[in-house]
């Protein structure tokens, strides 16, 4: 049955329709019924679907549309009929800007770190947003004025959501002492890694707020994980091809821990774009598998890391009181130079964010700053 109206019709049960922006498209009518505005469809409140759209008949048709300037009503097969409006059809359909869009790759040539003022975004949400939008399109943002109290940098957690609790607590040391379970707290250089690819979910952001770094040395050192990424893929296709392949396992173990999780050095997203890096020097292992795979694999781990260390790649700064290094985990290497003990005091403090967390407050944010 074909019923004409002026931008729809039906055909073969489906409705073919044009639009604004969007061209013509055909629409199944499952589709179509389970995005039905009606309040028996979707609860006015939460916006969540109260339909079981799997129980609905998979020979389900659409038998009339009906429209007018601004509406389309459409009369299923199950006599449901939904209330389109032709504006809520079209957003449906328009494609969402991504959040990948406007994201900046960087090397050592980036000329402006990208900087946030706690005093004013602590009671600013213009500039709160504006601090979590530098964070999304750089993967990193330098914080100051954050207060220098031993646990300042909950305050500006708690403006943007949960803190990321592990096994070691919430906010943890990043100082030398003697007991040290981990190498962040020893005076020893740290050479570019991510952290923690041994938690699941791995840990998202990164919160490294500065006390005192008044030590010989002690510089924090960068590098852009995506740009390296992308570089490797265009030059060398076969070894970013065999990292993006090869899983290794990541392992944390102490007396009362046992972490475990595995993934590619570089994990790609369903489009080929690069979604996440991982590198851990102190926790990592492959299996013994096909050993000509690992041959190609140990060649472009080796490409990857000398890249990662090529000072043309890094940016290198000294956090000073008061500053709060924000980095995301699924895309920066971060590492630090050594300090010579006895030429001052390096006090640092760190905890981690989930990326849904931080995601959840920029987008909430951007209904009014966006
Ligand atoms: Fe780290």
């Amino acid at each position: 049955m074909t019923v004409t109206a002026e931008r729809a019709r039906i055909v073969d049960g489906r409705v073919r329709i044009e639009l604004d922006g969007i061209g013509t498209r055909e629409l199944h009518p499952i589709w179509l019924r389970e995005r039905s505005p009606s309040p028996e469809v979707h609860d006015p409140k939460t916006g969540q679907r109260l339909l079981d759209s799997w129980s609905l008949p998979l020979d389900l048709a659409v038998t009339a549309v009906e429209e007018d300037e601004e509406n389309l009503n459409v009369t299923f097969s199950d006599g449901h009929v939904a209330p389109f409006t032709l504006d809520g059809l079209t957003a449906q359909l328009r494609r969402q800007p991504d959040e990948r869009d406007d994201i900046v790759l960087w090397d050592g040539n980036l000329q402006q770190i990208p900087e946030a003022d706690w005093s004013q975004a602590r009671g600013d949400d213009a500039a709160l947003y504006a601090m979590l939008e530098s964070l999304r399109r750089y993967a990193f943002v330098v914080v100051r004025n954050v207060p220098v109290e031993l646990d300042g940098v909950a305050e500006v957690v708690e403006h943007i959501g949960p803190m990321r609790r592990t096994n070691w607590g919430g906010i943890a040391d990043v100082k030398a002492i003697a007991d040290a379970y981990d190498l962040s707290m020893t005076t020893r250089a740290l050479e570019p890694h991510t952290d923690n690819p041994y938690r699941e979910p791995v840990p998202g952001y990164i919160f490294l707020h500065c006390l005192v770094n008044n030590a010989d040395g002690g510089d924090s050192m960068i590098t852009d994980g995506f740009r390296v990424a992308e570089d490797l893929r265009q030059g060398s296709p076969e070894a970013f091809d065999a990292l993006t392949r090869v899983r290794p396992n990541f392992t944390y173990v102490d007396d009362d821990t046992v972490l475990e999780n595995s993934g590619p050095l570089i994990e790609l997203d369903e489009q080929d774009r690069v979604r996440q890096v991982r590198l851990s020097n102190r926790t990592d292992a492959v299996d013994a598998e096909d050993a000509d795979l690992l041959d190609r694999y140990y060649r472009a781990r080796r490409q990857l890391t000398d890249m990662v260390n090529d000072p043309t790649y890094q940016l290198h700064f000294k956090l000073g009181p008061g500053d709060l290094l924000i980095m995301d985990n699924y895309r920066l290497y971060h590492g630090r130079e050594g300090y010579r003990p006895g030429t001052g005091d390096r006090h640092l403090r760190q905890c981690y964010m989930d990326r849904d967390t931080v995601g959840s407050r920029r987008k909430v944010l951007a209904r009014q700053h966006g």
